[in-house]
């Protein structure tokens, strides 16, 4: 059933919209609600290092990679700590799953949600002082409650989320989330300490004139349709935009309408981004804001998972933009 879309008026702070939003989850007993706050609560401690960091020494490379071959940046870690602490402090989830870590972490209470999280997204823009993100996923415990957690309680299709969202370390700061009715925006104001909503039910337009890709893949880009669809834009004369931190381009997108491609390459096969830590939430919170995520083959809410590392293609964003760009591929 489609749950109804609640209108709270703007300038209220998030903690009353979850309140009023509670009894959309009957049998959630407020446990989704806290676990959103502690998510809430972590970004802000991350937030607050982050506008610190040119001034402390937590910039630069750890001089170590992550499971999937990236450098880990120190700001990298310090976010994968803060989000677990208030998660494991928490209680209401079970079990983290996160880009910086090889194996799920298992909290060991009771629990009755798993959280998958990219705890710092655009790490290679934290040293230059640009936009850079959080990205998180709330999907239910799949096996019953008094099971030990295993893999198989991760490894669900997108389409499971009960939540997702993203802090977007910005200008301003902001938090966008849904819990599937609509997707709503909060700016944090920093001398209160709150999150404040601003941008209420968003909406993606169908259609937009803004196309972000790295560039510098165009000659390593194996998929035909995909180089077809790029002249297409351009002939159109639409405008590229790549920030380079997928909430911010993301983030852009959605408002303004406008899609991301990252394509497979000779280099990575299947594509770079990560299913579980940053395509599943954002295809969540599109399609909630009326537009369309997907491989090229299938909508990426479908996928049934393999591995809780593994990296898909990913064209998300307008839906009548990314419905070309699934055309395209299809006539390969
Ligand atoms: P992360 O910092 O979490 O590893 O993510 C980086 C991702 C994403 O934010 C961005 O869209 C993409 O990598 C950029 O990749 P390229 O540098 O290959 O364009
Ligand atoms: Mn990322
Ligand atoms: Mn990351």
């Amino acid at each position: 059933m489609e749950k109804s879309r609640i209108d709270l008026p703007i300038g209220i702070t998030l903690d009353r919209f979850i309140k009023s939003n509670e009894n959309q989850y009957p049998n959630a007993a407020g446990e989704l609600s806290q676990l959103l706050r502690d998510i809430a609560l972590a970004s802000k401690v991350v937030n607050r290092e982050i506008n610190k960091a040119g001034l402390i020494d937590i910039m630069g490379n750890m001089g170590q990679q992550n499971l999937g071959g990236d450098e880990q940046q120190k700001l990298d870690l310090l976010a994968n700590i803060r989000f677990t602490r208030a998660l494991s402090k928490g209680g209401e989830a079970c079990g983290i799953i996160s880009e910086e870590t090889e194996s799920f972490i298992d909290l060991k209470n009771k629990g009755k949600y798993i959280v998958a999280i990219d705890p710092l997204d655009g790490s290679s823009n934290i040293d230059v002082n640009v936009s850079i993100g959080t990205i998180f996923s709330i999907f239910k415990k799949q096996t019953p409650q008094d099971q030990p957690l295993c893999e198989k309680d991760f490894l669900q299709k997108g389409r499971n989320q009960i939540a997702a969202g993203y802090i977007l370390y910005g200008p301003s700061t902001m938090l966008v989330f849904s819990t599937g009715q609509g997707v709503n925006g909060f700016t944090y104001e920093s001398a209160l300490g709150e999150y404040v909503l601003s941008h209420q039910n968003m909406s993606c337009p169908e259609n937009g004139n803004i196309y972000s890709i790295n560039d510098g893949l165009l000659d390593d880009i194996t998929q035909k349709g995909v180089i077809t669809y790029l002249d297409k834009c351009r002939k159109k004369r639409l405008t590229a935009r790549y920030i380079g931190s997928l909430v911010a381009d993301f983030h852009r997108n959605l408002i303004k309408g406008g899609v991301f491609l990252y394509p497979p390459t000779t280099k990575l096969p299947l594509g770079k981004l990560r299913l579980f830590f940053e395509a599943n939430a954002l295809a969540f919170l599109i399609v909630q804001a009326g537009g369309l995520a997907s491989t090229g083959k299938e909508n990426i809410l479908d996928i049934t998972p393999t591995t809780l590392h593994e990296r898909v293609a990913l064209y998300i964003g307008s839906k009548k933009m990314v419905e070309e760009i699934i055309a395209l591929l299809h006539q390969e």
